[in-house]
């Protein structure tokens, strides 16, 4: 890969970790130049840097350039992306601040490429909202902003606020850069898939939910998506960023969520890995139900039962989607109660996982894939992982031999997956 990148090292004691970063790049031809923030120079030296990247080290907004005519103007347009790592609080807020008062500063202003920065500080530092809001602005303004690491600090505090590892920090890196293409093996497949918890309103403010955060179906999306899909992802109340590269849905309640699953067929794939709410509050108060208008033996709430999303599309009699996958989140007997399900609702495949643990909300899950060419049990990945594995299951089921549209090859494969 031919392309240059301008490194901005910002000071914090994650520095010396961006030496491990130019030379992860220089492995993969990326040139770097760099600029060294005065603190930053606190942590790391010019002759290490320089040294590694193989280019004098840039730390002057004044200084008589030593490279003819690089100045910070040109310094900021020759890269192909200007790579803030690590990005300081100071830096995050100058930057969306749109200062200029040093060198990095005045880079970041005057680049028209695209930046990236990789935010390292204190765990206070990071949550404090003033920084949130220079995240959210800079993210706003287009800026691709890595989310820290969660773990140990070197202060001694525990949060997140951790520089990530280089070799991730120089793969989305790379991705910025545009890196080769990757498997489209699933170009023309339109899927469908449902994320999150539903929320049912019991009155102006309140609503019945569950602890889905949406992660897990938010990552399959995202990993159908990369492949080629064409996904459109349907997606209860989380507090996700919409990933890229498809249309995303936002909805609440069950009912609005059949009704966006049912706008956005046809489709080859559906997968449903929603927590829909099993039931929703009758009524809806207009205004904020009054603890007076409860009488002395309380709220006595009734309860109307929500469509069945996935038993709902498993047995549309015109445009049932070739493939359809169910979760089975259950706290015990887990194989058995999913192949129950997998009957009862109808789809090909059901998703069994454990959810006695800490699985809803956490970055983990335990899967059981159940269909009836059999049971597969995976052992303890990160839902990314999970995400993965499924769609290469998916690949295996829906793709053709060369030739044939999708709405064919989907029909093909996965009818002998399910027979
Ligand atoms: O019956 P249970 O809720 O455990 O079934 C889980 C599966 O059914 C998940 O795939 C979930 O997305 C789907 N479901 C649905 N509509 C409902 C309830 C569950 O689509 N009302």
């Amino acid at each position: 890969m031919d392309k240059r990148v301008l490194l901005i090292i910002g000071g914090g004691i994650a520095a010396y970790k961006s030496l491990d970063l130019i030379r992860l790049l220089a492995a993969k031809g990326v040139k770097t130049r760099t600029i060294l923030t005065r603190a930053g120079a606190e942590f790391v030296t010019p002759l290490s840097v320089g040294s590694l990247s193989g280019q004098s080290v840039h730390q002057d907004l004044f200084a008589l350039n030593e490279d003819g005519d690089m100045g910070h103007i040109e310094l900021s347009r020759a890269a192909d992306l200007v790579v803030v790592c690590p990005a300081t609080a100071d830096l995050l807020a100058k930057a969306a601040g749109g200062h200029a008062n040093d060198l990095a500063s005045t880079a970041l202003l005057a680049t028209d490429k695209p930046v990236l920065m990789a935010p390292a500080m204190n765990v206070r530092m990071w949550l404090h909202p003033a920084t949130q809001r220079n995240v959210a602005q800079l993210r706003a303004d287009g800026v691709t902003i890595l989310e820290p690491d969660v773990g140990p600090m070197a202060c001694g505090e525990f949060g997140p606020g951790r520089l990530p590892y280089p070799d991730q920090i120089a793969d989305a890196i790379l991705d910025c850069l545009g890196s080769p293409p990757r498997d489209q093996s699933l170009k023309g497949l339109r899927a469908i898939v449902t994320a999150g918890p539903t929320r049912e309103p019991l009155d102006a403010v309140r609503f019945l939910s569950n602890h889905s955060s949406g992660k897990q179906g938010y990552a399959i999306a995202k990993a159908l998506a990369e492949r080629g899909a064409n996904v459109s992802l349907v997606s209860g109340p989380t507090s996700l960023a919409p990933p890229p590269s498809m249309q995303v849905v936002q909805v609440e309640t069950a009912n609005e969520m059949l009704d966006a699953v049912l706008k956005g067929l046809p489709a080859d794939v559906f997968i449903s890995v929603a927590a829909v709410a099993d039931w929703r509050p009758e009524t809806r108060a207009s205004g904020k139900l009054k603890i007076k208008n409860s009488g002395r033996s309380g709220l006595t709430l009734k309860l109307a039962e929500n469509p069945d999303i996935l038993h709902h599309i498993s047995h549309l009699r015109n445009g049932r989607p070739q493939l359809v996958i169910g979760f089975a989140a259950e706290t015990h007997h887990v194989e058995d109660y999913a192949a129950a399900k997998l009957a009862r609702k109808g789809c090909d495949w059901i998703i069994a996982n454990d959810v006695s643990g800490d699985v809803m909300g956490g970055a983990e899950n335990e899967i059981t894939l159940l269909r009836a060419g059999g049971v597969e049990r995976w052992r303890r990945m990160t839902k990314e992982e999970v995400a993965e594995k499924l769609v290469d299951r998916i690949s295996d089921a829906v793709t053709p031999p060369l030739g044939q549209d999708a709405s064919h090859r989907s029909r093909t494969k996965a009818k002998r997956t399910s027979s």
